[in-house]
């Protein structure tokens, strides 16, 4: 069935929300883009500027101090009704996310959407089980170390898995005590602004839970420099992210935490036994969402005498990760987010062409549109090791596959590179295992796997990747701040 006219029933709001309320950009700007399903105009949304984001803050800075003298049992009630309303509404925030960034309904429906709704209920059922420490009593001293929230927290969150990211920041920021203001991408605002109406009826407060969508370079600018803010939280370019930092030490030296793409290094050694499992995970965690993806395993390192067994398992794989139609309910894998992402990934294919790799590309099934912004799954074979397509994140379905003539030459490529978010190993070794995956420079190692971590996993990456975690218990210590309290007993 196409669901794209389940589209017509919604009311789909446009407006920021800040203290409670929907509302305008003071300055009436608003966000214009078009479909790269099929080329048409998309909702205009409102454009936050510097002033729309002061009135956010402070919506949030007045509201901090109830919400953090609420329990963490209240609070995670809260929450976990805000869990229960998304899954109500999980048709209508696949449809949104859809819409905006084309990536296909079946895959929020089953995966994205409820998974963005089982992070927040990891988090809500976690926080009441947290405790704060003591330090080992000795005689007349005694002393306790406890969480505290940091106050107003911002988070600017990327357009690939809009919901998702949103949640492992915003529900471990709200359950600590900190009040929110979230500048979701440009390309993707509508499922977090239904989010914010959703928060309303759950009963987070006015000014607790706030959004302001705009462009990054105001919007987003004007909450990282923001004097009342006190932690940062981001996901996206490594660009960016630097940037970020940069806010942080202009203005008041907040807090930050940056989740920033990768170029995940996904080795096969000779030992490995099952070569095609090992090529259809690869296919499973590289091609959906038609690789925009920060943790896609995007540099297969093969060793040499695996290579073409390999290479001929993952060109049939690919078959099953051909772009269709993003609102065919049967269809896995739909279009790239926008027309500026498909050039940009176009590019990265031509490149590779001209520089003579050999590029294989999915056989392509007539488009859906004319306008649709899809590409096929792409493999570069063999391109050099100092090529963009091997260097930077392409952001695409596109993997290049780098032959190596021993484990020792595999781990020496897979760490030469600005970047460590995820990584694998495919090996029927334990010993080489677990040597790879102590050596390898990344966040989170897979053995004979990938992408089968759940919410207890924490999720980020070393260097480029950017540094601070989401997910886990551990996220609750990115929004809070340790603070000692000692007691000196006159008795
Ligand atoms: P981006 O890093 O520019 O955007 C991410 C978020 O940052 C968005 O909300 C954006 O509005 C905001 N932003 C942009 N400029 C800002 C600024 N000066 N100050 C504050 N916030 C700002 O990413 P973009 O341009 O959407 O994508 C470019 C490339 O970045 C992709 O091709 C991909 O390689 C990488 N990327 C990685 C992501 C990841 O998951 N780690 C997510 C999105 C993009
Ligand atoms: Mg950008």
């Amino acid at each position: 069935m196409n669901v794209r006219n389940l589209l017509q029933n919604l009311k789909i709001e446009t407006r920021a929300y800040i203290n409670g309320e929907f509302v305008e950009s003071s300055s009436g700007a608003k966000i214009k883009k078009f479909s790269s399903i099929g080329g048409e105009p998309l909702p205009e949304i409102t454009a936050c500027n510097e002033n729309d984001v002061n009135l956010a803050v402070t919506a949030a800075k007045n509201a901090f101090k109830d919400w953090a003298a609420l329990t963490p049992l209240d609070r995670k009630n809260i929450l976990l009704k805000l869990a229960d309303l998304m899954e109500e509404n999980r048709q209508e925030l696949a449809l949104l996310d859809t819409y905006e960034t084309g990536r296909a309904y079946k895959n929020y429906f089953y995966d994205s959407i409820p998974k963005s709704i089982e992070a927040i209920r990891y988090f809500a059922e976690s926080v009441d089980k947290y405790y704060d420490k003591a330090i080992p009593a000795r005689g007349s001293e005694f002393g306790v170390i406890v969480r505290v929230p940091l106050g107003v927290v911002g988070a600017i969150t990327p357009w690939n898995d809009p919901l998702v990211v949103s949640a492992w920041k915003f529900a471990p920021a709200l359950l600590m005590g900190n009040t929110v203001v979230i500048k979701p991408a440009e390309q993707s605002s509508l499922s977090l602004l239904k989010v914010a109406a959703l928060s309303k009826i759950a009963g987070i407060p006015a000014g607790v839970f706030n959004v302001v969508p705009g462009y990054g370079e105001i919007a987003g600018k004007a909450l990282a420099l923001h004097n009342d803010v006190r932690g940062i939280f981001f996901t996206g370019s490594s660009e960016i992210g630097k940037q970020i930092m940069i806010y942080a030490g202009q203005s008041n030296m907040k807090k930050v935490a940056l989740e920033c793409g990768g170029k995940g290094p996904y080795i096969v050694t000779k030992n490995c036994g099952d070569i095609s499992e090992s090529a259809k995970v690869l296919a499973e965690n590289m091609f959906y969402n038609q690789g925009q993806i920060c943790s896609a395993p995007s540099r297969v390192i093969v060793d040499e005498s695996k290579l073409n067994e390999f290479v001929e398992c993952l060109k049939i794989e690919c078959e099953k990760f051909v772009p269709g139609d993003s609102f065919d309910d049967e269809n896995n894998v739909g279009c790239v987010v926008s027309d500026e992402q498909f050039k940009k990934v176009q590019n990265y294919i031509e490149i590779a062409k001209n520089e003579g790799a050999e590029v294989y590309q999915a056989k392509t099934k007539k488009p859906h549109s004319e306008k649709a912004r899809c590409i096929q799954p792409t493999i570069i074979i063999n391109p050099a090791l100092d090529s963009k397509v091997t260097t930077e994140e392409i952001f695409g379905p596109v993997v290049v596959i780098l032959p190596v003539k021993s484990t020792a030459e595999a781990l020496e490529v897979a760490n030469n590179s600005k970047y460590g978010l995820a990584g694998a190993v495919f090996t029927d070794n334990i010993d080489e295992a677990y040597s790879v995956a102590k050596n390898l420079e990344v966040g989170l190692v897979h053995i004979n796997s990938y992408g089968n971590d759940d919410n207890s996993a924490p999720f980020g990456g070393v260097k480029e990747s950017g540094l601070g975690k989401d997910k886990s218990t551990y996220a609750f210590d990115e929004y809070s701040d340790l603070k000692t309290i000692w007691l000196h007993s006159r008795k």
